[in-house]
């Protein structure tokens, strides 16, 4: 299933910049068993990750039962159903607390108690939790560092621990070498990581340390939760780009992020809304400038609030309506 048993073959780099373009190469990486032919020098197989109907469940915390609450379990995530494809960049936005990081914990099998329900494929097939972690990375949201390494140690001991050790010294350095590129680390690699907010990498940088760390150990399903949270604007713009660099290798990406800009939000391709309880309120393409999620609130927009609705259309930006529509009541 992983890549890892192939030889590893020089391969053409051809990275792709803006989402317009990806569009055209999507179905370039339709063709599951095709090893993605462009990008870096260690082939993966392009896979998606499908989900249908997935619920879960936690035992009642003792703090939250009373004379009202008599059910033994807590809901966090109800019903959800979806799909995360290869070369495909997927947001995953809802308020605090609405169940987007369960959502991925769940799905990326990083839950160690509770109740999971529903049918969870990796390209058709049932998920298998052991070649799942081989195939798959997860960049928490706050990342942990040893202080002490440089950028390019840490993203060598990850290579080396992960890429499968049939993968010879050469082409893994190569692998990190062009990894430092894609995350724009090139030029800090011999920077010491340092503690949070007081030495080495800023906050930024950070994250795409982070980044970099899943990458080296070439996975075909990432999952990022929030990853330009706590960044400014600008901060932000240029994690988007690494994560857009990511997803352009043929990658499936999924990042939760909460509240984005209209910037960071025009880099995705497709979106999972859930609201609290972590029920979905829309799972799908986005379109150019959002055009498919304005028209699919244009036409529920009535039905789906018992509030009254903002103005629509053009009098209020989608975003703004995005977050209402996030916290509203759907019935
Ligand atoms: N182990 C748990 N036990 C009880 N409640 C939990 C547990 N884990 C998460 N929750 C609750 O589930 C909800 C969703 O949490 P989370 O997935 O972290 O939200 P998000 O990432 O969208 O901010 C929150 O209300 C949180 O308090
Ligand atoms: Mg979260």
């Amino acid at each position: 299933m992983s890549a890892a048993g192939q030889a590893p073959m020089q391969m053409a780099k051809s990275r792709r910049s803006s989402k317009a373009f990806s569009e055209d190469e999507h179905r370039v990486t339709e063709t599951e068993d095709m090893v993605v032919e462009r990008g870096m020098i260690l082939p993966f197989q392009p896979l998606s990750i499908s989900f249908d109907d997935v619920s879960y469940y936690v035992d009642m915390p003792a703090e939250m039962k009373s004379a009202e609450v008599t059910e033994s379990k807590l809901q966090l995530l109800s019903g959800i159903t979806g799909a995360f494809r290869p070369g495909v960049l997927t947001a995953l936005v809802g308020v605090s607390g609405a169940g987007k990081t369960t959502l991925m914990d769940v799905l990326a099998g990083r839950k160690t108690g509770g109740y999971i329900e529903g049918d969870i494929r990796i390209s058709g097939y049932p998920k298998n939790q052991k070649t799942f972690a081989r195939i798959s990375g997860y960049c928490e949201q706050n990342d942990i560092h040893s202080p002490q390494t440089t950028v390019r140690e840490a993203l060598i001991y990850s290579a080396w621990l992960r890429l499968a050790s049939e993968i010879d010294d050469a082409s893994k350095t190569a692998f990190v070498e062009e990894v430092l590129e894609l995350v724009e680390l090139k030029q800090l690699e011999n920077a010491l990581v340092g503690l949070p907010g007081i030495t080495g990498l800023s906050t930024e940088q950070r994250k795409r340390l982070t980044i970099a760390v899943e990458l080296v150990a070439n996975p075909s399903i990432i999952f990022m939760d929030e990853p330009t949270s706590g960044l400014d604007a600008r901060a932000a713009a240029i994690v988007m780009r690494t994560v857009r660099n990511t997803v352009d290798t043929g990658r499936t990406v999924v990042c939760t992020i909460h509240q984005p800009s209209i910037d960071i939000f025009e880099a995705f391709d497709e979106l999972l809304l859930l609201k609290r309880g972590g029920r979905v309120i829309y799972a799908g393409e986005l379109g150019h400038y959002s055009q498919k999620l304005v028209d699919y609130f244009q036409v529920r927009r009535s039905s789906l609030c018992h509030k009254r609705y903002p103005p629509f259309p053009n009098e209020v930006s989608y975003l703004i309506l995005l977050n209402w529509f996030t916290t509203c009541h759907v019935r």
